[in-house]
């Protein structure tokens, strides 16, 4: 067997320092492409498993919001406003008590509605409905709850707050 074709008698030479700067150079790319693509993999996993809701909620950046004079609010009636982009409701019932919430329906992202006369949230999109007190997704297509808010009332208004 000749030198040339037996395994054991080759040697391979050291890295130079430019060999072992490039080699780093390329597994860091390799990395950072690496990361990259579960992020891009990662990401309409996310979307898909997110409620409309949530999806809502994470577009906005605003922690509060003042309704300037909502403690006026007649009992068992509702405001709409947004809370950031997304839709929510105050409302105050007839026992006084003042509960927010986001008003995106968890199933489609429909704008919910509160009915006064059966004292409960309904979406029309297709017929879901809601706890008007916990938010709590109670009949139809609706897989979670409405977000509530906590409230606090003052003389010059309801300030909302994410909870
Ligand atoms: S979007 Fe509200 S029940 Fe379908």
């Amino acid at each position: 067997m000749s030198e040339l074709t037996n395994p054991a008698t080759i040697v391979q030479e050291p890295e130079t320092p430019g060999e072992q700067a490039t080699r780093r150079a390329f597994l860091a790319a390799a990395g950072a492409a690496g990361l990259l693509y579960t992020a891009a993999l990662a990401y309409p996993i996310y979307r898909y498993l997110a409620s409309p809701e949530e999806m809502a909620l994470s577009a906005t950046a605003v922690t509060e919001v003042t309704l300037k004079d909502a403690q006026k609010l007649p009992l068992g009636s509702v405001l709409m406003f947004k809370f950031g982009t997304a839709p929510a409701m105050l409302i105050h019932h007839a026992d006084g008590r003042w509960i927010a919430l986001t008003a995106v329906c968890t199933h489609l992202g429909c704008t919910v509605q509160y009915e006064p006369q059966a004292d409960r949230i309904h979406c029309a999109c297709h017929g879901g409905v809601y706890n008007a007190y916990t938010g709590a997704n109670v009949s139809g297509s609706p897989p979670k709850p409405l977000k509530l808010f906590k409230t606090a009332v003052n003389d010059a208004g309801v300030e909302v707050a994410r909870a």
